[in-house]
């Protein structure tokens, strides 16, 4: 357990080094969804691979950074890329940038990713603002030894996605013209998509979209007392009656086509936050 905490010190000294900047955001950047990154202002890029106790890329994984800088005037840090389940890492090593991201002094996270929409109102392209989440992972970042310094052993979920911020990013889309759908994000591990019999039952059991990310950082977000912003991009559909075959080309496409419109939302919701 002290081990944890000697892990996050070891990455924030060094990250500390490496840029003045004191964030008080943390964002992560999903699948096809890391440009908002570009627009940081007098950033420090560093690659994951520099940093100590950061979990090492696997081949097939895309290179991340994580991006400290200046965003609508507010000191913010980004990871472009985040680690996947799927990938082979267990749930710490994947959360454990969020545990950094607070100790470097985020209060606030907002999360984005790229998930398959179930509930028959939603379009292609549509943003989503995630109300609550269901971990089918079958596993959890917080198994194990508790350290209580990081958090409670039982965490309490009835918001784990705030709402304020939820309402901020409403009233902002509203004011900006941004189509917003708001729903239930299932998570689980992937790699493979979903049969029709199981999005029939994510239906069933509430669920609007799905996603193999999100859920572990929210889960660990609330373990260290964070503020939760979860917005998905619908990149694919899977309507009961209607679900036809989708592939990561298409997922990416939509999730690229649908950037400039997340990235003006984030950015603005950054902007009213105080
Ligand atoms: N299922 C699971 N994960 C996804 C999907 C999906 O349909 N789309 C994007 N990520």
């Amino acid at each position: 357990m002290e081990d944890l905490k000697t892990k996050i010190i070891e990455s924030i000294e060094f990250i500390n080094q490496k840029s003045k900047i004191k964030p008080k955001i943390a964002i992560i950047l999903g699948t096809g969804l890391g440009r908002l990154a570009e627009d940081i202002q007098e950033k420090e890029i560093i690659p994951y691979s520099e940093i100590p106790n950061f979990p090492l890329s696997t081949v097939q994984s895309h290179s991340g950074n994580l991006v400290l800088g200046k965003l609508g005037n507010k000191e913010v840090v980004a990871m472009q890329g985040r680690f996947h389940y799927y990938e082979g890492y267990n749930l710490k090593e994947v959360t454990f940038p969020v545990r950094v991201m607070k100790k470097l002094g985020a209060d606030i996270i907002i999360i984005s990713n790229a998930a398959g929409g179930m509930n028959r109102f939603f379009k292609r392209g549509n943003l989503m603002i995630i109300i609550d989440h269901i971990n089918l992972f079958g596993d959890n970042p917080l198994i194990g030894p508790n350290d209580e310094e990081l958090g409670p052993r039982f965490p309490d979920m009835s918001e784990a996605y705030t709402q304020d911020l939820i309402e901020l990013a409403k009233k902002v889309a509203l004011k900006e013209k941004i189509r917003l759908q708001e729903g239930v994000y299932a998570g689980l591990t992937g790699p493979t998509l979903e049969t029709p019999a199981e999005y029939r039952f994510l239906i069933n059991i509430g669920a609007d979209a799905v996603g193999m990310s999100t859920v572990p950082e929210v889960i660990v977000a609330n373990h260290m007392g964070m503020k939760v912003l979860g917005i998905s991009c619908i990149t694919d559909l899977a309507i009961d009656g209607v679900i036809v075959k989708t592939s990561v080309e298409e997922i990416l496409k939509t999730a690229a086509d649908a950037e400039p419109i997340m990235t003006k939302l984030i950015k603005k919701v950054i902007e009213k936050i105080d």
